[in-house]
C-alpha cells in the first residue's frame, strides 16, 4: 500500500517551500513573479523559445544533484517536487556584489536593455558550474535557447569566454551547499505518492513507475506530463485546462538507459540532454540532429517518450528511430506490449495507444556495420526551430554495388511520421549510383502528398525531400563532407 502525502516540497534558492494547494497548470514563472515577487526572471515569449525566464533546477540523478537550465514559463510548479530551484536572485553576493558571471557580462558590455540578461546569466551560470572554461562551441550550445534583440551575441560570447577569470565554481555558494542540498532533496523523495486537489485541479505525483502504471490505468482521463515542453504551451498559448495531471518527470525508473551489444533502450522519461552521451557513443550520425532539437533549456526538459507519445507529424525522433527499426514498449497496469514504432502512428492525432496505456520505453537496434545512415532536419532557423521536414536515410549496399536494404522515413511530409516505401522498393536491387537515385525521385510523390503551411509549401517539401536523398547519396560517396561539417 503506497503512503500518500498532501504537500509538494522543493527548495527555492535557500528556502524550503511546502505547497498544499497549487493549480496543476500554474507555471513556475507566474509563481515566481506574481506570488513570490521574484521578478528577475522575465517573460519574453511564454513558449520556451527566448530564454528570458531561464532558471536552474537541481534534480537528483542517481545520488548526485545535477543543475539544468530550464525555461520557467513552461515548467509547472507541481513538477518541481524534490528539486532545487535557483533563480537569478540567488546570485546576489554579500552587499550586492555581482556574481563572476554577471561581472563578466558587465565588463564585456553583454547587456543593453537588459530584458534578456537574467536568462543569459542563468544559462551561463549553469555552463560555468559544469565547465568553467568552456570552448566556443560549448558556449554557443549553452546559449542556443537564449535570444537577444539588441546587444548582439558577440559581447555575450566574449563575456562567456572570460567568466572563469572572474571566479571558479568551487568558490560558489551553490557548490559549497551541494552536500546539504542533496541531502535535503533526498529527504523529499520519501517514497510517498503526492496527491493534491480534486477533479480538474487534481495533481498526482506517483511514488514509483509501478504506482504510475496503476494510477493511470485507474484514471485514464488524466493528463500525463513529463517535460511539459508540449503541454506547457497548451496552457500559455491556448489557455487549455490540463487537469487532472499525473506528473512523471521525476521517476528515476523512467530515466533508465539500457545498453547491450545489439541495442539501446531508452525509457520514456529520458531527456534529450540525458540521452546525448549515449546517442554520441552509439549513433554518432544523429548528433547534428540532436544538437538542433530546440535549445539547451528545452533539451533539459523534453523527453524522448513525450516526443513519441505526442504523435506529432513533425517530431524529430520518429523519422530516425523508424529508419533504425525501433520497437516501442507500451504498458497498461501490469500488461506490456511491444509494437514497431512506425505502427504507433495511425493517423493525424491518432496513435495505437489504449486507454490507460503509456509509453514505457523505446528500443533502438544498433546499426550493423557497413550500413550508411543519416538524418537531415530542414527548418527556417538553424536552432530552436521545429522541422519543416526531417528525413532519415539508412541503406546497405552489397559487395556487388547494389542496394540490399533501404529504410527511409520522414516527418513533415504526411499526417504522421511515415516511411517512403515506394522509394525504398524502387532502390532495392539497383546499383547505388546517382542515375539510380535520380530515377527513383518521382516515387517520392507516390509516398507523400505534403501540405503547405507556415513552415514550407508542399512543392518545397517534395523537392527538399528528393534533394535530401541526393545529398545522402553524395555523402555515402564521400562527397558531402564539407556540407556535413558545416551543419554539424
Ligand atoms: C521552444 C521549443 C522548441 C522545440 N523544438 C523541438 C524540436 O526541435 N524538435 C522536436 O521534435 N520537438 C521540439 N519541441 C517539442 C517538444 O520539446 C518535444 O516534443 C518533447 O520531446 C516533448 O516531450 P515532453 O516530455 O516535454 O512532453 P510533455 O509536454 O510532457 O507531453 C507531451 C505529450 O505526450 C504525453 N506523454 C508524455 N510522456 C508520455 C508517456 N511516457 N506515455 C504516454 N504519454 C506521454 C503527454 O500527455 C502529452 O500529450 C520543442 C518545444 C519547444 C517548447
Ligand atoms: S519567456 Fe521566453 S522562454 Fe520563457
Ligand atoms: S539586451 Fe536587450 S534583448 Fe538582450
Amino acid at each position: 500500500m503506497v503512503e500518500i502525502s498532501n504537500a509538494i516540497r522543493f527548495l527555492l534558492n535557500g528556502e524550503e517551500i511546502v505547497l498544499t494547494e497549487v493549480a496543476p497548470d500554474l507555471t513556475l514563472l507566474d509563481w515566481l513573479r506574481l506570488e513570490r515577487r521574484l521578478r528577475g526572471s522575465k517573460e519574453g515569449c511564454a513558449e520556451g523559445d527566448c530564454g528570458a525566464c531561464t532558471v536552474l533546477v537541481g534534480k537528483l540523478l542517481g545520488d548526485e544533484i545535477v543543475y539544468d537550465s530550464v525555461t520557467a514559463c513552461i515548467r509547472f510548479v507541481a513538477s518541481l517536487h524534490g528539486t532545487h530551484v535557483v533563480t537569478i536572485e540567488h546570485l546576489r553576493g554579500e552587499n550586492g556584489v555581482l556574481h563572476p558571471v554577471q561581472q563578466a557580462m558587465v565588463d564585456h558590455h553583454g547587456s543593453q536593455c537588459g530584458f534578456c540578461t537574467p536568462g543569459f546569466v542563468m544559462s551561463l551560470y549553469g555552463l560555468w558550474m559544469r565547465d568553467p572554461n568552456p570552448s566556443r562551441p560549448a558556449i554557443e550550445k549553452a546559449l542556443q535557447g537564449n535570444l537577444c534583440r539588441c546587444t548582439g551575441y558577440a559581447p555575450i560570447i566574449r563575456a562567456a569566454e572570460a567568466m572563469s577569470r572572474y571566479g571558479q565554481p568551487q568558490g560558489d555558494p551553490l557548490w559549497a551547499e551541494r552536500i546539504a542540498v542533496t541531502e535535503a532533496i533526498k529527504a523529499m523523495h520519501d517514497g510517498r505518492r503526492v496527491e493534491l486537489g480534486v477533479g480538474e485541479n487534481q495533481i498526482i505525483i506517483p511514488a514509483s513507475l509501478d504506482d504510475f502504471a496503476a494510477i493511470y490505468e485507474a484514471n485514464p482521463e488524466a493528463r500525463i506530463v513529463a517535460g511539459s515542453t508540449d503541454v506547457g504551451l497548451w496552457v500559455t498559448k491556448f489557455m487549455r485546462r490540463i487537469g487532472p495531471v499525473i506528473f512523471i518527470g521525476h521517476l528515476q525508473e523512467l530515466k533508465r538507459i539500457a545498453e547491450n551489444d545489439s541495442e539501446v533502450r531508452f525509457y520514456a522519461g529520458v531527456t534529450y540532454s540525458e540521452a546525448l552521451p549515449v546517442i554520441a557513443a552509439n549513433f554518432p550520425q544523429l548528433l547534428p540532429l540532436w544538437n538542433r532539437f530546440a535549445g539547451e533549456q528545452v533539451r533539459n526538459m523534453g523527453t524522448i517518450g513525450g516526443n513519441i507519445a505526442n504523435g506529432s507529424p513533425i517530431g524529430d525522433t520518429p523519422p530516425p528511430f523508424i529508419a533504425l527499426g525501433a520497437r516501442l514498449h507500451l504498458r497498461r497496469g501490469e500488461h506490456r506490449r511491444e509494437i514497431k514504432l512506425e505502427e504507433f502512428f495511425v493517423d493525424y492525432g491518432k496513435q495505437d495507444r489504449q486507454k490507460g496505456e503509456f509509453v514505457e520505453s523505446v528500443t533502438l537496434p544498433l546499426l550493423p556495420s557497413g550500413e550508411h545512415f543519416a538524418t537531415y532536419k530542414i527548418s527556417k532557423r538553424r536552432e530552436e526551430d521545429i522541422s519543416a521536414l526531417c528525413g532519415a536515410f539508412r541503406i546497405f549496399v552489397n559487395d556487388t554495388g547494389t542496394v540490399g536494404m533501404a529504410r527511409i522515413a520522414f516527418g513533415g511530409m504526411a499526417a504522421t511520421p511515415k516511411r517512403a516505401k515506394t522509394v525504398e522498393a524502387a532502390l532495392i536491387g539497383k546499383p547505388w549510383t546517382l542515375e539510380t537515385v535520380e530515377a527513383v525521385l518521382p516515387a517520392f510523390a507516390e509516398d507523400f502528398q505534403p501540405i503547405s503551411d507556415m513552415r514550407a509549401s508542399k512543392e518545397y517539401r517534395l523537392l527538399a525531400a528528393q534533394n535530401l536523398l541526393k545529398r545522402f547519396f553524395l555523402e555515402t560517396q564521400g562527397q558531402g563532407e564539407r556540407l556535413k561539417r558545416e551543419v554539424a
